[in-house]
């Protein structure tokens, strides 16, 4: 097949949920249709020893989350779909937002007794920001669901985003029917099999007359007034509106029982599209361009203990990618080949030979990359837009409880800041044995402390510090001792040596303001 062609076959977006909405279930079914793997469940086993196949981590294993992404691939009537997994609590929503940088959609899994949870607001908030099509699944509908009225309200005023459901549910829980089809006007009833994990699915059309025997007479005039309800109340459904990110098509389902999910994965696939032009300050990259290029989205260190190494994941832009062949890296100045590059399929990866725009591909990085860093065919001069850093909001003081350890005290603490999963910051004039570690979520603490231990055997001592806010301080030589602040705040420095301060509230923040004539301060480093 052509470059062309490959590239017009891929598909590339993220799943995000809360935990336990059901986006492992449903991201499993996926692959079983893709044939990536044989049998669901054989990959995730009861709670207490829950490994699913994109959860990798021990500390993923043990709570039940994923806290890390990762990405699979698999085949499917002629697609070549690309899923990015995203961590499903809101701590982790920097990542996420970085994963949603990287791909062209988003699926969005929902609980249908739940809703949007208060939990993973600010998560599906980081989706909406990137404007991206986002495909709305509302699972467990085999359980006794809100209204889906309601549900679809709940995900408009949240989320400001408009909604368009593609089906309709009938019933729900012991009650549940199956969902009624608003493209084709006909029903795919939904019959238990005695086995809670399966269903059988039927398609029959809405005016057959032996329908209100299958439905019973009150979900069949309830469906009746529903459908008049939807075709004369409704939203008008609009490619374009979905495409842009404004419109969120809405489908009812249960993965568990794999009721629903082909007929969403079909109607997924066609209402995406081949992967999207990228910007750049130097104007937009056509993917079917033939020069290559990507930017790195994501940084991993010690996936494999045994093998101590450190990945860098690409999103390719453009063009295809050939094992050897060599790259600029854009921030680095200078040439560079990309080595072992690999796909990852959970814990198995895979060397590669190619791969196309659209594609994610790990490489070896021996720690010359950032994230938001670009590598391109040397002479094609650009630069992706970068990825914005969240700023932290929970500051806690760390070092290590053996000084013997400093080494890898240090080492651990710098990888797993370049990573971008915390955000490190010194005294001023201190060194690296006592740290201020900032992050967007108090997990990531955990997640922190649980890799020094494991990766880098070393064990730490971490007291919560008061802060909340940050702010970069931007005057040109300031005079630190002079400044007058109330006696909340800290001033500490960030890796590169830039000052910056620690506020409690936003009233500490104005008065800093408000005593230091000519003191500029500002949300991000630069
Ligand atoms: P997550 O990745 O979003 O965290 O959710 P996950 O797929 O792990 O699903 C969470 C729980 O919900 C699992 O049960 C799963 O079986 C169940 N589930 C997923 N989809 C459906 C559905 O459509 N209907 C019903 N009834 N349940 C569903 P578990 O008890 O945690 O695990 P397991 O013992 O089933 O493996």
């Amino acid at each position: 097949m052509d470059t062309r062609s490959e590239i017009n076959r891929r598909r590339t977006f993220a799943i995000i949920s809360h935990p336990d909405a059901g986006k492992t279930t449903l991201t499993e079914k996926f692959l079983l249709y893709g044939g990536a793997i044989q049998l669901a469940g054989a990959v995730k086993g009861k709670k207490s020893a829950r490994h699913a196949v994109s959860d990798w981590m021990e500390i993923e294993k043990q709570r039940g989350i994923s806290v890390t992404s990762s990405v699979m691939q698999f085949q499917y009537e002629g697609y070549c779909i690309n899923i990015l997994d995203t961590p499903g609590h809101q701590d982790f929503s920097e990542d996420t937002y970085r994963t949603l940088m990287a791909a062209d959609s988003a699926v969005m899994v929902i609980d249908a007794a739940k809703g949007v949870e208060a939990q993973t607001r600010k998560l599906f908030k980081v989706c909406t920001m990137r404007h991206i099509p986002i495909f709305t699944f509302v699972n467990k509908m085999d359980r006794d669901a809100r209204s889906p009225y309601d549900l679809l309200d709940e995900i408009e005023k949240e989320l400001g985003i408009q909604t368009y459901p593609m089906n309709w549910p009938i019933g729900s829980g012991i009650d549940f029917k199956g969902v009624y089809d608003r493209e084709h006007s006909s029903i795919i009833t939904f019959t238990g099999n005695g086995n809670a994990r399966e269903a059988t699915a039927t398609e029959v059309d809405l005016s057959d007359s032996s329908l209100e025997n299958t439905l019973g007479e009150n979900l069949y005039q309830t469906l009746r007034d529903d459908v008049e309800l939807l075709d004369g109340a409704g939203y008008e459904f609009d490619l374009e509106s979905v495409q842009n990110g404004r419109l969120s098509p809405v489908f009812f389902g249960s993965a568990l029982t794999n009721f629903g999910v082909e007929p969403f994965l079909e109607a997924f696939l066609k209402m995406t599209s081949s992967p999207l032009p990228r910007h750049t300050a130097e104007g937009t990259v056509d993917p079917f361009d033939n020069a290559f290029s990507a930017f790195v989205f994501k940084i991993q260190a010690n996936m494999n203990k045994a093998h101590r190494d450190r990945i860098a994941f690409m999103r390719i832009c453009s063009g295809k990618f050939e094992k050897g062949m060599e790259v600029q890296h854009v921030q680095g100045g200078r040439k560079i080949k990309l080595s072992q590059p690999q796909q990852m399929m959970a814990q198995s990866r895979e060397i590669i030979d190619e791969a196309y725009a659209g594609d994610i591909i790990g490489v070896f990085d021996p720690g010359i990359f950032s994230i938001g860093d670009t590598v391109c065919t040397p002479g094609k001069k650009i630069q992706f837009e970068g990825i914005p850093t969240f700023a932290p909001e929970f500051f806690c003081r760390v070092r290590q409880k053996d000084t013997m350890k400093r080494k890898q005290f240090v080492k651990g603490t710098e990888q797993i800041a370049q990573e971008g999963a915390i955000q490190v910051f010194r005294e001023i004039g201190g060194g690296m044995e006592e740290v201020i570690v900032g992050v967007v979520g108090t997990l990531q603490f955990d997640v922190f402390k649980y890799r020094l231990e494991n990766e880098y055997n070393v064990d730490i001592l971490m007291e919560n510090l008061p802060y909340s806010l940050i702010r970069w301080i931007d005057t040109p030589d300031v005079d630190l001792k002079t400044l007058n602040l109330t006696s909340d705040t800290k001033k500490v420095q960030d890796m590169r040596g830039r000052y910056l301060l620690l506020f409690s509230n936003e009233w500490s923040i104005s008065w800093a303001l408000e005593h230091n004539e000519g003191l500029e301060l500002s949300e991000f480093s630069r």
